[in-house]
């Protein structure tokens, strides 16, 4: 009998724009794989049992996006390191009825850094922002070594929380207001927060406190080119933008599902853009 075709999708609410579809359904074409990937609207109350029946009908796992990756590292049976730290769960694997939780988006953020940001000093990282993207990012920042991390936050009670749940002493946090300044001595500068993004305010940030050399990433990727990202490229810096983010953090749980580790390309950034 021939082996029936895998099955995965993702869990949001509201999840329309989710561009995993996009990406999972690229990668399973380009493969010549018999499996599917949908998108499935789901109510912060229905995603328990929605869980369950994926995992009921065989389906090789999901992803889980906003708002529920807090919520699912609390249903998972079993959670690794990255989402027991982070707080979240964005990949599930289903095992024989069991729901296997892991965090990608702290790999998804380095490696996309690693692929596209040349070589860059682990020095000293500022981090804008403190909700949940940033503690991924704080996550993978620790992990890969990083020497001192500064966070700031429009509201400084949520960066303090931040530093705190890491308990790291690498880490410290800076007043908003003194954004700037902290450009200083800075060899990665991270843009976690919504600024930027489409229908949103740009960040208001001058760059001449940051060193030449600093690499300077967004995680918005929507539009591709921030006004920040900008700005740094016409100051000299190398850049990264925030879809590589997206691409690669889908990469383990589409091996996972479907058998096959596969590539980040140029013609995949197009397919999920176009
Ligand atoms: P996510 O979980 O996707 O990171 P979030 O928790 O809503 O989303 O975080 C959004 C981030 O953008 C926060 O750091 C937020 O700052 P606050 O904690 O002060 O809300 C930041 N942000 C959003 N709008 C902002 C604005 N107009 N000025 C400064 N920071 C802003």
């Amino acid at each position: 009998m021939p082996n029936p075709s895998k099955k995965a999708a993702v869990l949001g609410y509201p999840v329309s724009h989710s561009r995993s579809p996009r990406l999972h359904g690229y990668w399973l074409k380009h493969y010549g794989i018999d499996g599917s990937y949908e998108a499935i609207e789901t109510p912060p109350e229905k995603l328990s049992e929605t869980l369950k029946s994926l995992a009921q009908q065989g389906f090789a796992g999901c992803n889980l996006t906003l708002p529920h990756k807090e919520e699912g590292l609390k249903l998972v049976d079993q959670a690794d390191a990255a989402s027991r730290v982070i707080g979240a769960v964005n990949t599930i694997v289903m095992k024989n009825g069991a729901l296997l939780g892991s965090n990608t988006d702290a790999y998804g953020f380095m490696e996309n850094l690693r692929q596209n940001g040349g070589a860059f000093s682990r020095e000293r990282a500022l981090v804008l922002g403190a909700g949940g993207a940033a503690r991924a990012i704080v996550y993978a920042l620790l992990e890969e070594g990083f020497e001192s991390i500064a966070i700031t936050n429009r509201t400084a009670g949520r960066a303090d929380a931040l530093a705190e749940h890491f308990a790291d002493n690498r880490l410290e946090t800076v007043a908003w207001e003194k954004r700037e300044k902290a450009l200083q001595g800075v060899s990665l500068l991270v843009n976690t927060t919504s600024l930027g993004l489409h229908g949103q305010p740009p960040l208001e940030l001058s760059l001449n406190g940051l060193p030449r050399e600093a690499l300077v990433t967004d995680i918005v990727y929507s539009p591709l080119q921030t006004p920040l990202l900008q700005a740094a490229l016409e100051k000299g810096h190398r850049t990264v933008d925030g879809l590589g983010m997206l691409l690669y953090q889908a990469v383990p749980g589409f091996e996972a599902w479907f058998g096959k580790r596969p590539q980040v390309t140029l013609q995949l950034r197009e397919a999920v853009l176009a």
